[in-house]
């Protein structure tokens, strides 16, 4: 099946690309539409999702609301709520979808507090947002009316949570790709504004992450980088032996200086940074739309200070720069 956004190529001037996407593309859709026993159910559980049109919504709050309890019968309710519980676990959000809340993982509102006030207006903008997830943050953008809105999300559940709430919202000029920043075609300055947000740290070597980013923003554009730092004021960076926070997968932790270092030694010009944050338990904590452990697991009982691990407990940071 054809991705709907490779039939927006032409009228953003971006034909040339066109069998970069495909390419990129095709294995991903032959491994949704072949023999994928984890899209199977995602895909059978959109063919059956119940036919609505929410009466309103609202995208310009913490809790994103799509239409009313009011909108839909006990039958659609039931069929809503296990279509919403096939694609668990739901890390960002919330959502209150027909009367039914998704209360997520992560309550994504906060760091879109703290990031957006600093922000370039996004009216007319062409954005790109790597590591998109369900796409609570694209959704939040639409009120503003970009130009574009481009996900790119690998993770094939994230992904389906996105076709769900997507089927209903209807948001325009608004898509999501399921690849990985390295997948994604160099298409050299076309980005107005790129959102890096929660994907660093898990990079082996950020600095080509930062690099690939940049090229892909038109120069004087936005980039809009957050991520794990360490708090302290010295140029360094923490490489976790192991697990951090439980995660396998966290590679560096910078402190800001060095963090804007990298920016700056890829090219990245007026890097400041807006916004320094402990993550608290306010923000990532276990729901009954979660399938795992949240942040009170990953932090040492005698000392959240720290993590299990003993290594300073999450604090996340944003920074600015133009490319
Ligand atoms: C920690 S979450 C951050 C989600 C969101 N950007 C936020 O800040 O709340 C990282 C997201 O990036 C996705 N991801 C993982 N590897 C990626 C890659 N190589 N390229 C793009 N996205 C990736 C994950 O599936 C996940 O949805």
């Amino acid at each position: 099946m054809r991705h709907p956004f490779l039939e927006q190529l032409p009228c953003l001037g971006l034909d040339a690309y066109a069998s970069a996407f495909q390419e990129r593309l095709a294995p991903v859709a032959r491994r949704i539409y072949g023999q994928d026993r984890k899209a199977r159910p995602y895909l059978a559980m959109l063919d059956r999702l119940p036919h609505l049109a929410p009466v309103d919504m609202d995208l310009d709050r913490g809790c994103i609301r799509i239409g009313q309890a009011g909108d839909v019968g006990p039958e659609e309710r039931r069929a809503l709520r296990h279509a919403l519980r096939t694609v668990i676990p739901w890390r960002k959000g919330p959502f209150e979808v027909f009367g039914i809340r998704v209360d997520s993982e992560w309550v994504s509102s906060l760091k879109w507090d703290r990031v957006r006030p600093h922000l370039a207006p996004l009216a007319g903008r062409r954005i790109l947002d790597i590591g998109s997830s369900c796409g609570y943050y694209l959704f939040r953008m639409c009120p503003e009316a970009p130009a574009l809105m481009l996900g790119i999300e690998p993770y094939l559940t994230f992904y389906f949570q996105f076709q769900l709430l997507q089927r209903y919202i209807r948001a325009e000029r608004l898509f999501t790709l399921p690849l990985r920043l390295e997948e994604f075609p160099d298409m050299p300055a076309f980005f107005d504004t790129i959102f890096c947000m929660g994907i660093l740290y898990h990079r082996r070597d950020p600095r080509a992450a930062l690099s690939k980013v940049r090229r892909l923003l038109r120069p004087g554009g936005e980039l809009v980088l957050e991520t794990l730092i360490l708090a302290d004021d010295d140029d360094t960076v923490l490489e976790p032996r192991g697990r951090y926070a439980k995660m396998n997968n966290v590679h560096a932790i910078p402190s800001v200086t060095r963090l804007a270092a990298w920016l700056g030694a890829v090219g990245y010009r007026q890097v400041r940074c807006v916004d320094v944050t402990p993550t608290t338990l306010d923000e990532q904590r276990p729901t009954e739309w979660i399938n795992s452990e949240s942040l009170d697991a990953f932090l040492d009982p005698a000392n959240p200070g720290l993590t299990v691990e003993g290594y300073p407990a999450p604090v996340r940071a944003v920074l600015l720069a133009s490319a």
